[in-house]
């Protein structure tokens, strides 16, 4: 059990004011969230991502959720101190705004405190809906995993000018429609250090460089789990001994501490 004080949305966007970077982590099950949470992870995000390293898809798209709600109660049951976000599958939120409702009441009744859901400009209203009923909501923009086939692969994001005007004013919207975080994900170092310099809510970052209000890694990439050459934002904190308990408290101490990501080594 942690002794620590259960982060909040409150907490949060103190750390965000006062410049404490957020340390998050992708889990999926009660053993990991125990361990990440006694580290000290700030918030715990059951992402989608499972569909990769737990299910071993290709991508995230055939995750269902069914198998949301199953992990998110497993992480609930785990954890006692840090803030959850669960993931909204791909096809959960997408028709309507009443269906994404449904779709988050279910996350939130298995103990998610927040839900997280990709893209921007048609989903500003669905997060204007879903915030006035009482959920809160994290964006996510740059490389949207669920949308792979529609990006042609995990590219890079907001290179250029007119996608980099486009991504501002994506997230500008979500952030009037009330989501109270952004992760954003593969977009060069430069343009999220300055949109998060703009933004009145936190940005995450996993790839976006150490701008960010925090980062994210998945779980299994920063264990050296995940098989396969590593993406360039990733760094494996297992490398050098120490066993997983050590990993995770580094991780904390690297991203609280400024020490990663290195912009020259992680970023884009
Ligand atoms: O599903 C996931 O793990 C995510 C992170 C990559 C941010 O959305």
């Amino acid at each position: 059990m942690s002794s620590r004080k259960p982060v909040t949305l409150h907490r949060l966007r103190e750390m965000h004011t006062t410049g404490e970077k957020i340390a998050m982590l992708t889990c999926y099950d009660a053993a990991f969230a125990r361990v990440l949470d006694q580290a000290g992870v700030d918030v715990l995000l059951v992402g989608d991502s499972l569909g990769n390293v737990l299910q071993g898809r290709p991508s995230t798209v055939a995750v269902s959720l069914q198998e949301m709600a199953y992990h998110t109660a497993c992480v609930a049951r785990g954890n006692s101190g840090a803030w959850i976000i669960a993931d909204m599958p791909f096809g959960s939120y997408q028709e309507t705004a009443e269906a994404a409702m449904r779709s988050a009441a279910l996350l939130m009744q298995q103990g998610a405190h927040m839900v997280k859901l990709e893209g921007g400009g048609w989903t500003a209203p669905t997060v204007r809906f879903l915030v006035d009923r009482g959920v809160p909501v994290c964006a996510h923009l740059g490389f949207t995993p669920q949308s792979v086939h529609a990006l042609g692969g995990p590219r890079v994001q907001g290179r250029d000018e007119g996608s980099a005007r486009t991504l501002r004013c994506h997230a500008e919207e979500l952030a009037a429609a009330g989501a109270s975080m952004l992760v954003l994900e593969m977009v060069p170092a430069v343009f999220a250090r300055e949109l998060t310099q703009s933004l009145s809510i936190p940005t995450i970052g996993i790839g976006a460089g150490a701008g960010c209000s925090g980062q994210v890694l998945v779980l299994h990439d920063m264990l050296g789990l995940a098989g396969g050459e590593a993406l360039r934002f990733v760094r494996n904190f297992l490398d050098g001994g120490g066993g997983i308990e050590q990993a995770v408290t580094t991780y904390v101490a690297d991203v609280k501490g400024g020490r990663f990501p290195i912009d020259a080594v992680h970023g884009f």
